[in-house]
């Protein structure tokens, strides 16, 4: 591990340490997925050790679900409790007005769908994360339905993407979901990110985008000086 890998987890465990606290008693908790929202799932076990009862968690992926289990942190499901008061969770980019681009270990779908079910969506990250423009440090992940992937990596590269099936051809990652993720690529990173996002969900075949607009109220950030708050 080189020495700034060191520093990121250092500060992705910072920012982690600081969105435990923001988690209240009797709070329903969604649970993000990566590496950033696995030290906030350790440091919520901690709180509850400490005395935190939480009512329940929901998470964004079936290896956040088991982490959870396996730190005896209770799960739900929106069947018993259709909206969860507080969602932490990773970012691969985060832009000056919290917009997005999320994806990067393959759980934007259900990310994206457990933040749409929370009154409040807390983005946690070091501070290499933030980016003038989205697209510019890290390829887009876009969820395809596998028997489509072909059709929409076309009509991607259509809109200037340059396309990449996750894993290859020969051994595609597949999602949580069943689906297969098309990276995108853009020359000069994502100039419009609000009318990208529209014309990709008009293209059949693509289930979800990651790009998060709108949907964060806050972001823990973790660096040399300690965690900053956005906004
Ligand atoms: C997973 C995500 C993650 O939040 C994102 O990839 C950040 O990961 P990490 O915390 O490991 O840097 O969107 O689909």
């Amino acid at each position: 591990m080189t020495g700034q890998e060191i520093n990121r987890d250092v500060w992705k465990q910072a920012a982690s340490e600081a969105a435990a606290q923001l988690v209240e008693d009797d709070m329903l908790v969604g649970l993000g997925t990566g590496s950033t929202a696995a030290f906030f799932i350790q440091a919520l076990a901690r709180r509850m050790q400490q005395g935190l009862r939480i009512a329940g968690t929901i998470s964004s992926s079936l290896a956040s679900q088991e982490l959870a289990q396996s730190l005896h942190i209770p799960i739900t499901d929106f069947a018993t409790h259709p909206s969860l008061d507080i969602y932490i969770d990773g970012a691969d980019e985060i832009d000056s007005q919290l917009n997005l681009v999320k994806g990067g270990g393959g759980a934007l779908l259900r990310e994206k769908i457990v933040a749409s079910a929370s009154r409040r969506f807390v983005v946690i990250a070091d501070q290499l994360k933030l980016v003038q423009r989205l697209g510019q440090s890290f390829a887009l992940p876009i969820e395809a339905i596998p028997f489509a992937a072909p059709l929409v990596s076309r009509k991607l590269t259509n809109l200037g993407a340059t396309v990449k099936l996750r894993g290859g051809s020969t051994t595609p990652f597949i999602t949580d979901n069943h689906n297969v993720i098309l990276d995108c690529t853009f020359a000069d990173g994502i100039l419009d990110p609000a009318a990208l996002d529209e014309q990709l969900h008009h293209v059949v075949g693509i289930v979800e985008t990651g790009l998060f607009l709108g949907m964060a109220q806050q972001a823990l950030i973790g660096g040399p000086h300690g965690v900053q708050v956005l906004p």
